[in-house]
C-alpha cells in the first residue's frame, strides 16, 4: 500500500492510484469534468488541478492523471489551487457559454462571469475527447474522433459525414460533461435520434 497526506490527513490508496482516486475514496472533493472511471484519464480539462507541496517547493499537477506516490503532500484547496480552478472555470465559460452543465459547476465555485472573450454564445464542447475515448475503450468502436488543430479542433466522424460505425448506443451522449454530445450525435448517426436525445436528457 502507498501512504501519502492529502490536506495533512494520511491516506492509504493501492499502487497504480491516482491522487484523484484517492481523494475520493476519502470523501475529499475535486471538481473534474474530463475525467470518468470507465476511460484511461487523458487530463485534457486541467479542472481538477491540486498542489503538491514539500518544504517550500510547490508545484501545480492535474489530480486524475498524477500517481500516489509514498510520502507525498497533496493540497486541494490551497489560494493558487482557486486561483487556477478560477481561471479555469472562466476559460471553459467563455469556450462553452452554452454548457449549463458547465454553468452550474463553476456556479458552485463561486465563477459566475468570465474575462475571457466568447466567439460562439451557443457552444457546449470543450473538445476534452471523453466521448471518443468511451466510443474506442469501452464500446471498441472509434465511430467519432478529435478532429483538426489548435482552436480548430472539433469532435465528429471522419469527413464529418454520418458513420456506419455508430452503432447508436449513446455512451458518448451519456458520458459528455458538457451536454455537448446531445446536438451532435444526430449528424454522427446520420438520422434523427429522437430515443437517444430523449434518453440524454
Ligand atoms: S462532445 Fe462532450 S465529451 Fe465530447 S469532447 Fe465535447 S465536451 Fe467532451
Ligand atoms: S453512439 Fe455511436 S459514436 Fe457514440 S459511443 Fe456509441 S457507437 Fe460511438
Ligand atoms: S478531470 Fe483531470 S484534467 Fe480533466
Amino acid at each position: 500500500m502507498i501512504k501519502f497526506n492529502i490536506n495533512d490527513t494520511e491516506v492509504e490508496v493501492e499502487p497504480g492510484c491516482t491522487v484523484l482516486e484517492a481523494a475520493r475514496q476519502y470523501g475529499i472533493e475535486i471538481p473534474t469534468l474530463c475525467y470518468h472511471e470507465a476511460v484511461v484519464p487523458s487530463g485534457a480539462c486541467r479542472l481538477c488541478m491540486v498542489e503538491l507541496k514539500d518544504g517550500d517547493w510547490s508545484k501545480l499537477v492535474a489530480s486524475c492523471i498524477y500517481p500516489a506516490a509514498e510520502g507525498i503532500n497533496v493540497y486541494t484547496e490551497t489560494r493558487r489551487v482557486q486561483n487556477v480552478r478560477h481561471w479555469i472555470f472562466e476559460m471553459l465559460l467563455a469556450q462553452c457559454p452554452g454548457s449549463m452543465e458547465i454553468k452550474k459547476l463553476a456556479e458552485k465555485y463561486g465563477v459566475t462571469s468570465t474575462r475571457f472573450s466568447i466567439e460562439n454564445s451557443d457552444e457546449e464542447c470543450m473538445v476534452c475527447g471523453l466521448c471518443t475515448r468511451v466510443c474506442e475503450e469501452v464500446v471498441g468502436l472509434s465511430a467519432i474522433s478529435v478532429m483538426d488543430r489548435g482552436v480548430y479542433k472539433k469532435i465528429g466522424s471522419p469527413f464529418s459525414l454520418p458513420s456506419n460505425a455508430c452503432v447508436a448506443c449513446g455512451c458518448c451522449v451519456t458520458i459528455c460533461p458538457t451536454g455537448a454530445m446531445r446536438s451532435r450525435i444526430d449528424a454522427v448517426r446520420g438520422t434523427p435520434s429522437v430515443t437517444l436525445t430523449q434518453l440524454a436528457l
